[in-house]
């Protein structure tokens, strides 16, 4: 028998409403937001949920599923899931997952989400990673007044997930959203050549927001190079898996440093409202925070996943690792607070920015 771990208070439980097959391979799970919950709750489009999934040989493991949902359209949260070959994670959800069943999350979370929805957008996703995409183009599309260009490769028809959802959205919306199906069972697998192409007339000027599978992604990637985007305009959306437990309590280490130094001082903007924390120099500041009872955003608690990424305002800080943010990401200032040390007496955080 495997004995369950300690879960952190951060832990929150969710009920299955409803699941969704959309697809041979692929179905939606269709959360109730709890009556008083709607704070813990809270997301912006492009955001994921962790879900702590049992497991027989370690007790659980933790797998993250972006919201296919819309904050500003849905009442309810909505993650849609694609089985892998060989993933534990999506087939046992698939397998499992029944309308009444609880299931452990951390709050939402990531930062694949854009900062303003009123502006042109280009989307361009494959198979599964059309959901954090969905949830953009939606909100997009009924709180902006931007156009928007769709790129969805799939490797045939049947395959499409949101199907029918994205031509009665093209028929709604004729004038603002433009999608292109790209079926690899027609026209093989999309180039960095036909995507410049296709999106050459737009991609300058545009924040491109990319998700699917790592291929796909750099091919995208490179395809809107050739087109002319700014590569700081280009967002994409990484997942890696959980190795360790992020939903197991926190410990902290308050013993002073080798130096002999008490702790740091930190200042932390969030959701609004600021925060002043003592630092214990050899803990990571998302591991203070969260101990304190603030909620800041996290998810794998390993600098794999960039859920906890805030932005540097002053002082000097070390990552003990950084297993996501690319150059141009460190360059703006981004960091990771679940992978932050302090090396000045005074550092201060923002995740608002
Ligand atoms: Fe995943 Fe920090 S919580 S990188």
């Amino acid at each position: 028998m495997t004995e369950t771990p300690q879960l952190g208070s951060f832990v929150r439980e969710l009920t299955i409403a409803d699941v969704i097959e959309e697809t041979a391979d692929a179905k939606s799970i269709v959360f109730d937001i709890p009556a008083g919950g709607e704070d813990d709750f809270r997301y912006t489009p492009g955001q994921f949920l962790t879900l702590r999934i049992p497991s027989d040989q370690t007790g659980s493991v933790a797998r993250c599923y972006s919201l296919s949902s819309s904050p500003t359209e849905d009442s309810q949260l909505k993650v849609t899931i694609k089985r892998t070959v060989g993933g534990y994670g999506s087939n046992w959800v698939c397998d499992n997952a029944e309308p009444g069943m609880s299931m452990h999350v951390l709050a939402p979370s990531g930062i694949f989400t854009p900062k303003n929805l009123d502006q042109d957008f280009i989307l361009l996703a494959a198979g599964s990673g059309i959901t954090p995409v969905m949830s953009i183009l939606r909100s997009a599309l009924t709180q902006g007044t931007g156009h928007i260009v769709m790129v969805y490769a799939n490797r045939d028809e049947d395959s499409v997930i949101f199907k029918t959802e994205l031509r009665e959205l093209q028929e709604a919306h004729p004038d603002r959203l433009t999608v292109i199906h790209w079926l690899e069972s027609v026209s093989g697998l999309p180039t960095a050549e036909i995507i410049g192409n296709l999106l050459q007339p737009v991609a300058a000027k545009r924040h491109s927001y990319i998700c699917g599978p790592t291929p796909f992604m750099e091919t995208a990637k490179s395809g809107l190079r050739r087109s002319g985007a700014d590569m700081h305009q280009i967002h994409t959306e990484v997942f890696s898996s959980i190795d360790g437990d992020p939903f197991a309590e926190i410990v902290i280490d308050d013993s002073p440093s080798e130096g002999g130094e008490g702790p740091a001082k930190a200042t932390v903007e969030l959701d609004g409202e600021t925060h002043e924390v003592d630092w214990p120099r050899s803990t990571p500041l998302l591991d203070v925070l969260l101990a304190k009872g603030i909620k800041a955003p996290f998810s794998c608690r390993k600098g794999e996943c960039s859920a906890c990424a805030c932005v540097l305002k002053s002082g000097e800080v070390e990552m003990i690792h950084n297993g996501i943010l690319d150059p141009e990401e460190v360059e703006e200032g981004y960091v990771l607070s679940c992978q932050l040390l302090p090396k000045t007496d005074h550092v201060e955080v923002s995740y608002s920015d």
